[in-house]
């Protein structure tokens, strides 16, 4: 009884678990916005960064706040990797969650990092939990709606595979746009100086409502059921991609402020 148990835990619960976790935008996603922030970081910027991460890119940290996931000891981690409040609502007068969530945890990442008393150790830790978060920021997904999880409990298709709005936004639109994470650096469209400016203007709260927009925009567009094919990524790549782009320019800002 008990082997057969065991098997039947590795054969049954392990792939549902696989099919049911959510990650964030994938690592394409996140690592696409380290990469672009890493372009824009001011050598100063650049200089303490690279001796807190042992010379690790931002593309590679990026992910790691989705790799602690599955270890008990970061379980309180969770609720940091995104925000939700009623459509019609608004963040400032929602009740904020007591476990945290995305605004909270990038505000304890840039203390800690601005903190001199801070120890290395702890600034390493929230200096890649940050990376990671402010990618988290600009999916539209994670400034979404509890009732459904931010999309989790959206069904709809994907090329006739049945998936969930949030992993459409996660996974499916970058994943079938096919390209690496330093191909879609590489290609984001050209920003002038002015234009950097700009988008770095603004709080941590402005951006997140920027994404609650779209977010917004999203679900007027989508319809519980719906299969989603090429018309979708027609109405939402460039969205996409200015996401990433801004993503990692404000990152950038961030950083640059911190460390200059
Ligand atoms: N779980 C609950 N809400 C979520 C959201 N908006 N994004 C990701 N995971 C969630
Ligand atoms: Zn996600
Ligand atoms: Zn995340």
């Amino acid at each position: 009884m008990k082997n057969f148990l065991t098997l039947f835990a590795l054969l049954v619960m392990i792939p549902i678990s696989v099919l049911f976790a959510n990650e964030d935008w994938g690592r394409t996603g996140h690592r696409a916005t380290g990469e672009i922030a890493e372009q824009h970081l001011s050598k100063k910027a650049k200089r303490e960064i690279t001796k807190l991460l042992n010379g690790q890119s931002l593309a590679i940290v990026s992910t790691y706040a989705d790799e602690i996931k599955s270890d008990e000891k970061y379980r309180s981690y969770g609720p940091w990797h995104y925000v939700n409040y009623p459509f019609g609502g608004s963040y400032a007068t929602h009740p904020k969650s007591e476990r945290g969530d995305l605004i909270q945890g990038i505000d304890k990442c840039v203390s800690v990092l601005k903190d001199a008393n801070s120890s290395r150790e702890d600034k390493i830790f929230h200096l890649k939990l940050l990376v990671h978060f402010v990618g988290d920021l600009h999916q539209p997904l994670h400034v979404g709606i509890a009732e459904d999880r931010g999309g989790n409990r959206f069904q709809v298709r994907w090329f006739d595979k049945g998936t969930n709005l949030h992993r459409v936004w996660d996974e499916h639109l970058i994943e079938e746009y096919n390209m690496t994470y330093t191909e879609l650096a590489e290609n984001s469209k050209s920003i002038s100086e002015k234009q950097i400016e700009f988008i770095q203007s603004g709080t941590v709260q402005d951006w997140m409502a920027e994404s609650r927009e779209i977010c917004e925009d999203v679900y007027a567009n989508t319809k519980s059921g719906e299969d989603l094919r090429y018309n979708y990524m027609y109405r939402y790549m460039d969205t996409v991609r200015s996401q990433l782009q801004k993503g990692g320019v404000r990152l950038a800002g961030i950083l640059n402020e911190i460390f200059d």
